[in-house]
């Protein structure tokens, strides 16, 4: 489907099935995930992960979950680390690719500190409390029905004393980049879902999901 800027995303749903359509959004793009983020972010969203990675001061043989790892590269990172992870995110063809890139990984991690991906709801993780030291998750809050839900889901999986880290979307304060950016997000971005994802409305969905979305500063 060709970009179109005015009618409402169809990946875009708030309320009770939004998981649904958000689970339809990434079944279309598993396969080209990985390459629409290089090209979108021009590679930043790898430096913006890393930094995430740093302010989780991971120490080796700590326990950590990545919620809604997607096809993985946080996960990797973590365990790159020496973190024993969990990745967990609730698509089946997202988990697939991060299973094979695990397995085809040129540097293999040592099989103990490979991720353990999982299939799971971020809004009711299926481990106890105080299960984790860091629990992280990148671009994936702005995703979930419930915004609230999900940062009391961290909480109570993370051990008293732990990290939470989130990574996300900005919006930027000054008006001039402000409204560049959103041009970009507008009119660029889904192109790239068109090209490589046969429809413009999977990365529409990006600014769609942003605008409901608080800003750095609330
Ligand atoms: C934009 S991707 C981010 C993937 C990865 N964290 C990254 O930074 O590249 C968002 C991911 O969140 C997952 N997701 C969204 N809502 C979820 C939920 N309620 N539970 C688990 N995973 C969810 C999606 O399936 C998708 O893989």
């Amino acid at each position: 489907m060709l970009p179109s800027y005015s009618m409402a995303n169809k990946f875009y749903e708030p309320g009770e099935h939004r998981a649904f359509r958000v689970q339809d959004l990434f079944a279309t793009v598993a396969p080209r995930y990985d390459l629409v983020n290089d090209l979108q972010s021009f590679g930043l969203h790898r430096y913006w992960k890393k930094s995430l990675i740093r302010l989780a001061q991971v120490r080796p043989g700590e326990r950590a979950l990545d919620l809604c790892c997607g096809t993985g590269d946080v996960a990797f990172i973590l365990a790159g680390r020496g973190a024993r992870v969990v990745g967990l995110d609730f698509s089946a063809p997202m988990l697939a690719v991060a299973r094979k890139r695990s397995r085809s990984r040129t540097t293999p991690l040592a099989s103990s500190i490979s991720p353990q991906f999982l299939c799971g709801d971020a809004m009711k993780i299926p481990f106890s409390d105080g299960s984790f030291d860091i629990v992280t998750i990148a671009y994936g809050l702005r995703n979930l029905a419930s915004l609230e839900q999900g940062l009391r889901e961290m909480w109570r999986v993370a051990r008293p004393g732990g990290r939470l880290v989130v990574l996300d979307f900005g919006k930027p304060d000054n008006a001039f980049w402000r409204r560049l950016y959103f041009g970009y997000l507008r009119r660029l971005v889904p192109l790239l879902g068109w090209a490589f994802c046969g429809d413009s409305q999977t990365h529409a969905y990006i600014l769609e999901s942003l605008q409901n979305y608080p800003a750095q500063h609330g």
